[in-house]
């Protein structure tokens, strides 16, 4: 008898569909196509020389530690540089054992939604929310309370309305140039925030990948260096600023909660590999990541640049607007409401230069004019080429299709 497969899936699995999105990206790699489309941080920059050396370093000096198992909590020193780092750049107060290294930020995300939710269990994000958070969460089977952001990020107003009337599990933000929109959480929402958190008693997860590439503007502190009780949990990560191949992140929280951390991970992997812990350590112990942010951000900065200029010239007129980050790796852009970004897509598809549409980061999926830029991975001229390319796209679109096909394509996509 042949195995149904269909069958035998787990419920939780149900609201992770394949995309067609993907399917397209992944035929359209031709050497002329320009992808502005996942979050990839620049290649020519990663610190080659350096983990070469790093890991020639580590398989003379300790190989028996690299190469065997390890604690589930991560390797101690790194935990140990992580804590150290915090306490400089933001001020975030934590002990090496309020760190437990996961793999990558995205295990981070996956070990929050294990430990918190229940199925059916409602959980608070912003729209638009990071997407592969979104599939984290969806897959312990949350129920989103969806709250509302404009150029100043959430609006605690409308969380606060929320937080009156459901019982809440967490809020989840990605408050400092957020993915997707490249917006910031004002300083004063930031207070509003962890107020509320106190009145209803309800954790915040801080996923900040993005707080270190500013390119402009004045710092603003993490919510976990406001956060003087404990009631959020910080999640941080290298993909960044350093090499997202390593797969090596971080959370950062009062002791019980990440005791609990640990546990929901060792089933998941026992730990993150100790050989990318050790090297990357060995890498970054001695001042080396300080400088290297300090060579990302005009590289970065110049490429934002070239984006919002390129976007400024193809697309004159205002019936397309973006938003204009002074951090981060994104643009976000917002069609005129007669358009729909998927058959932009596929226009753009034609002209050999891709984009995310944004309908996956709406937690309702009911938003279809909106679509994520990533400006890191491609050179200025590149940037230029593309939105020539998406100008040419856009002047193809159909507008105002009727449609009969309901599109809510969640993407894996980072
Ligand atoms: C907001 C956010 N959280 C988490 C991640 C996942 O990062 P990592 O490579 O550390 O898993 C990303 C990656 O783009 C991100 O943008």
């Amino acid at each position: 008898m042949a195995v149904q497969w269909e069958q035998l899936y787990a419920e939780r699995c149900d609201g992770l569909n394949a995309s067609g999105i993907r399917e397209i990206l992944k035929v359209s790699g031709g050497p002329n196509f320009i992808s502005l489309a996942g979050g990839l941080p620049a290649p020519e920059l990663f610190p080659v020389d350096e983990v070469r050396r790093a890991c020639e370093l580590v398989l003379e000096n300790a190989p028996e530690q690299a190469l065997q198992y390890g604690a589930t909590e991560g390797y101690e020193p790194l935990r140990a540089f992580i804590s150290a780092r915090l306490a400089r750049l933001w001020n975030i107060r934590s002990t090496p054992d309020e760190v437990l290294i996961t793999s990558g930020s995205q295990q981070a995300l996956d070990l929050v939604g294990r430990l918190f939710i229940n199925p059916g269990d409602a959980v608070v994000v912003e729209d638009p929310s990071y997407v592969a958070a979104l599939q984290a969460f969806i897959s312990y089977q949350a129920r989103f309370l969806v709250a509302p952001t404009d150029d100043d990020g959430v609006r605690t107003d409308a969380l606060e309305e929320l937080l009156a009337r459901e019982v809440v599990k967490f809020i989840y933000l990605v408050p400092t140039f957020q993915n997707p929109s490249g917006r910031t959480l004002s300083l004063p929402r930031r207070q509003h925030l962890l107020e509320l958190s106190e009145r209803y008693g309800v954790p915040i997860i801080e996923d900040d990948p993005y707080s270190e590439l500013r390119y402009e503007g004045q710092a603003i502190p993490p919510l976990k260096a406001l956060d003087p009780d404990g009631r959020v949990i910080y999640l941080g990560t290298f993909s960044k600023i350093l090499d997202p191949g390593m797969r090596l992140g971080w959370i950062v929280a009062a002791r019980p909660v990440l005791d609990k951390l640990v546990l929901a991970k060792q089933p998941a992997d026992l730990h993150t590999g100790m050989f990318q812990q050790m090297v990357t350590f060995e890498v970054v112990r001695a001042g080396f990541l300080e400088p290297h942010v300090q060579r990302l951000i005009p590289v970065y900065r110049e490429r934002r640049d070239a984006l919002l200029a390129a976007l400024a010239r193809h697309f004159p007129d205002g019936e397309v607007t973006w938003t204009r980050p002074q951090g981060g790796l994104f643009v976000w852009a917002t069609l005129p409401p007669d358009c729909h970004a998927l058959d932009f897509f596929r226009e753009a598809a034609q002209e050999d230069v891709s984009f995310v549409p944004g309908e996956s980061f709406h937690p309702r999926g009911d938003v279809h004019n909106t679509l994520r830029l990533n400006f890191s991975n491609a050179a200025p001229h590149k940037l230029e080429d593309a939105v020539a390319r998406l100008a040419r796209a856009f002047s193809k679109v159909e507008r105002g299709k009727r449609r009969t096909r309901q599109y809510h394509e969640p993407l894996a996509i980072i």
